[in-house]
């Protein structure tokens, strides 16, 4: 296949990238299947974060493909404003079926930032249809990601997606992050410290007073600032403030949803259900994009008393419930029940924190973090270059080892899709491991 050109490189405005060095030596896939990546000559790679902690049943699955051709063939587009179809209601039923509680309702996005966006508009929405109109504060996390969406941006906790965009950002404040490396270091799993971090909530609700405050939203686990797993019994205890001052909590499982922590979702696995759960990614293995929030009964209930003519809420999305992501969905969930695959996820999951942990010691390791089917290793910084060694890791990771993964600054994540094999957890940590003493 023919190389692109530079005039065909420049068009392309990639996010999230250093753009000049990647047109110098672009990095580029054109095919996909199973467990791996293909570049343009046929070179083999393989995937050790799902794409981007998406494709979680594996790439090219062909109960998905088959399922958006037929789509596509059958009803191209249909309005979710006023009208459906078949498969946006299956799909929901499916992924509602998975959620915990009475989380039983589904508003179709097609993205993660989406789906932040939309929770915390509901949670606004639904205190003020009860009267309490001041609760308009949303509270997020130090180190949290919920996408580049305006409330992604204001409950976000990571500065340089925050810096430039500051002044459009909406009222929020933040719970202090999770991690401490004096107290966590090399941690397999869940850290015994830090669950009083939650208690942080009541100084915030005595700041802001309860009356303001409409939403907590945290990850369960946070992945883009290098895998946090939740300290034992911080999400109980997050649960029990939130309830005790009527403060809805969403979880925004974009990542943690469908499988990545061995459960359907990260609600299930620590046993706290929130009031509302956001989801993208997994919910199609990545393969066409949606996202969405179920949510609690109650909350859907409070808007169901308008008039028969009148809209019940002033929010969508033109490609809410699209045909072909429905479809996709609809397989998806379908293929994850056919294969087992939350299960198997959960099975691997002491083979794979042991073969990660098997990394301490390898030089320039500083720390290593792991839940279910997900890691990070964090790498001591070059000195005055902070993110160039994370950066060059993944680079030769790529080019010479043909292993892909996630880095952000210094920190490689990890997150196989859930149908990896011991030898490919082996591969991807034998050959960073091989790679890191060498550098
Ligand atoms: C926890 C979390 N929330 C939200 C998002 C944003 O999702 P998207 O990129 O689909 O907008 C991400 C993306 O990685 C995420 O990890």
């Amino acid at each position: 296949m023919t190389a692109l050109t530079t005039n065909q490189l420049e068009a392309f405005w990639l996010p999230f990238t250093p753009n000049t060095e990647f047109k110098r030596r672009p990095r580029i896939v054109s095919r996909a299947e199973g467990m791996y990546y293909f570049d343009q000559d046929g070179r083999r790679v393989l995937d050790a974060a799902a794409g981007l902690w998406c494709a979680n049943a594996g790439h090219c699955r062909a109960p998905i493909v088959k399922a958006i051709q037929d789509a596509a063939a059958t009803l191209d587009f249909a309005p979710s404003f006023q009208f459906g179809h078949p498969k946006a209601f299956e799909a929901a039923v499916k992924i509602a079926a998975l959620a915990p509680g009475d989380l039983n309702h589904v508003f179709f996005t097609n993205s993660g930032s989406e789906s932040t966006d939309t929770a915390v508009k509901i949670a606004v929405a639904w205190h003020r249809a009860r009267g309490e109109g001041t609760r308009t504060r949303i509270i997020g996390r130090e180190r949290a990601y919920h996408g580049v969406g305006m409330a992604g941006i204001s409950a976000g906790g990571m500065v340089n997606n925050k810096r430039w965009f500051n002044a459009l950002a909406f009222q929020a404040d933040h719970l202090p992050a999770t991690y401490s490396r004096a107290e966590q270091a090399f941690t397999n799993g869940q850290p015994e410290w830090g669950a009083h971090l939650a208690d942080e909530l009541e100084k915030l609700v005595a700041l802001h007073d309860a009356s303001t405050i409409a939403a907590v939203i945290v990850e369960p686990m946070a992945g883009s600032t290098g895998v946090l797993p939740p300290p034992k019994g911080y999400l109980d205890r997050l649960r029990a403030i939130t309830r005790k001052h009527g403060i809805l909590l969403i979880f925004d499982e974009v990542i943690t949803g469908f499988g990545r922590l061995g459960a359907a979702f990260a609600a299930e696995r620590f046993g706290v259900t929130p009031d509302m759960i956001t989801f993208a990614k997994g919910v199609t293995s990545g393969a066409v994009p949606m996202g969405g929030v179920v949510i609690d009964k109650a909350i859907y209930e409070q808007f169901m008393t308008g008039p028969d003519h009148a809209i019940d809420m002033f929010h969508g999305y033109t490609y809410s419930g699209h045909p072909l992501a429905a479809a996709a969905a609809c397989a998806t969930i379908d293929l994850y029940r056919d294969e087992g695959l939350f299960q198997r996820s959960a099975e691997l999951e002491p083979y794979f924190g042991a073969a990660v942990h098997s990394l301490k010691g390898v030089r320039h390791v500083a720390d290593i973090r792991n839940v279910g089917l997900a890691a990070a290793i964090d790498l001591d910084p070059i000195e005055g270059a902070p993110g160039k060694r994370g950066f060059e890791t993944m680079k030769t990771m790529f080019f010479d080892k043909d292993v892909m993964f996630r880095v952000s600054g210094d920190t490689l994540a990890f997150s196989p899709p859930l149908i990896a094999e011991k030898s490919h957890v082996d591969e991807m940590f034998g050959k960073l491991a091989e790679a890191l003493a060498a550098a």
